[in-house]
């Protein structure tokens, strides 16, 4: 059976989802959990960028050895540069380069003719090769180019050096058929990918439904390296999906017979922590690791279920390492209890977090009679998020109801350890919270988007408060968790403050501009 690699580009594709912005430590600990899941190379970042994004790239370069680490370059020389600086440290290092070819961004983007084109490529992956003999090369827009000038260009790039071609279909126009057929097009044409064992490549994205759908379609007609990022986040509407492509390649082994070296065990997990980190929630009924994906209502696939579980599950929830959402602990369980349901939930935690996620328990298992795996992803997920540092939250007080004015008042510990306290009246208890964070940080945000969800069933559940904040046209999300739904208000909306000031501080530090 043939192997599939999955190149995972959650923390350069995805991270370019709005509002997705990950701090250098979250791009380290999503690449933690990228590696322990099998994940044969991962795109760390874009170096050129900025040098936050250079920085966190070569860091996961050098504490990652699992997986191939891939930095992402133009076909312009100081990207090269800078990408090879970065992955320099990689065990096992990659440059992807990406130029543009289909006729659209050749007139309209890039301004350059065909023969331009192919020679900067080659020249790029020429000086690429200076740095590292793992090259991949990217005609962007490749679904919307002109098959022969495709054949002309992949034909130059593998001369010059490139050893994985990748065939994007940038804006998610293609189709399952015609995408397929530009794959057994290029190796019925091009003796020497076959001859040089040169790996083609899928990168899809999702603006019409398409991408995980193409992206098989391409593995069916010869690629051998599929693009994707976890939970489908990425640019616009996303790319594929990386767990709807490893269990349709698993569940439909008989189809495709070829597999992939993930722990599937491990896509649940991730899905969560990336979720969490990027403040990106995962649709309910998303396939694979949604809410709902195992959820069964109605009264006949129930008994079907009950009956034989075939009927009606194709895949087991326990592959995928879904929790059984069984009531597990309570106020009577111990540490070695609690460790051993956070492992069996699929994380890695350092015993710090455990502890500080273990006192959390013991706290809310005396609010909260039941205690379900839901509630301890839910803290265990909130210890995991990285301290920026700054501000924490001691205390929220507030008046309100018919007749009062909505009052609060809000306590914060700042960065020296000093109390801070203010009150502030708003048009209802959340406005009075913000209006007093807003006081007592100085940062002046817009509310963009406020979500609130119970964690798990009952009047007592917790609450979970999502919410996007808007500043200098910079969008932040923020999670905060609580019984109190207005204390997780404020937690979640200082999460967000928090993060706007890591990001701006790292900006500073790096590049001397004004921080918020
Ligand atoms: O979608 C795209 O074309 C890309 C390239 C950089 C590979 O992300
Ligand atoms: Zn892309």
């Amino acid at each position: 059976m043939e192997t599939i690699r999955i190149f995972d580009t959650t923390l350069r594709d995805g991270e370019q989802s709005p509002g997705a912005t990950l701090t250098y430590a979250e791009k380290l600990e999503i690449a933690r959990y990228l590696e322990a899941m099998g994940v044969d190379i991962i795109e760390a970042g874009f170096p050129i960028s900025s040098n936050g994004d250079f920085e966190s790239v070569r860091q996961i370069a050098t504490e990652i050895t699992g997986s191939v680490i891939c930095g992402l370059a133009r076909a312009v020389p100081g990207d090269i540069d800078r990408a090879g600086e970065a992955i320099k440290p990689a065990k096992r290092g990659r440059i992807h380069i990406f130029c543009a070819t289909s006729k659209i961004h050749r007139d309209h983007k890039l301004k350059k003719g065909r023969d331009e084109i192919i020679d900067i490529s080659v020249r790029s992956v020429q000086q690429a090769r200076q740095y590292t003999d793992d090259i991949e090369f990217s005609p962007e827009d490749a679904s919307r180019t002109e098959l022969d000038f495709l054949e002309q260009i992949t034909q130059a790039v593998i001369e010059a050096g490139a050893t994985t071609i990748n065939l994007p279909d940038t804006v998610g126009y293609a189709m399952p058929h015609s995408y397929g057929n530009i794959f057994a097009h290029l190796i019925a044409r091009l003796p020497v990918i076959r001859e040089k064992g040169i790996i083609l490549s899928t990168h899809c994205h999702n603006d019409l439904g398409m991408a995980v759908a193409n992206s098989l379609a391409g593995v069916e007609n010869g690629a051998r390296q599929v693009e994707c990022t976890i939970n489908g986040i990425g640019e616009r509407a996303g790319n594929a999906a990386l767990e709807e492509l490893v269990m349709a390649l698993r569940v439909r082994r008989d189809y495709f017979n070829m597999g992939t070296r993930i722990d599937t065990t491990k896509l649940y997990p991730t899905s969560r922590i990336v979720s969490n980190l990027t403040g990106l929630t995962v649709q309910r009924n998303k396939a694979v690791v949604g809410q709902n994906a195992f959820a069964h209502e109605s009264g006949i696939h129930q008994d079907g279920v009950l009956k034989f579980r075939e009927t009606y599950e194709i895949m087991d929830p326990a592959t995928v390492g879904l929790p059984t959402n069984v009531l597990v602990l309570g106020k009577h369980s111990g540490r070695h209890a609690f460790r051993d349901r956070v492992q069996q939930l699929g994380y890695n935690v350092a015993d710090a977090q455990l502890e500080k996620a273990f006192v959390a328990f013991k706290a809310l298992a005396d609010k909260k009679k039941e205690v379900f795996d839901e509630d301890i992803e839910a803290l265990v997920d909130d210890q995991l998020k990285i301290d920026n540092g700054l501000w924490e939250l001691t205390g929220v007080q507030v008046t309100s109801g018919t007749n009062a004015i909505p009052t609060a008042t809000v306590t914060l510990r700042d960065s020296n350890g000093q109390t801070i306290r203010d009150a502030s009246i708003g048009d209802g208890p959340v406005d009075a919270i913000y209006s007093a964070l807003q006081r007592l940080t100085g940062v002046h945000c817009s509310l963009t988007d406020y979500r609130i969800r119970a964690i798990s069933r009952g009047t007592e559940a917790q609450g979970e408060v999502q919410v996007e904040l808007e500043h200098s046209g910079r969008k932040v999300r923020g999670r905060g968790l609580s019984t109190d739904i207005l204390e997780a208000s404020a937690r979640a909306y200082l999460a967000a403050i928090n993060r706007l000031r890591a990001l701006a501080h790292r900006k500073h530090l790096l590049t001397g501009s004004s921080g918020v």
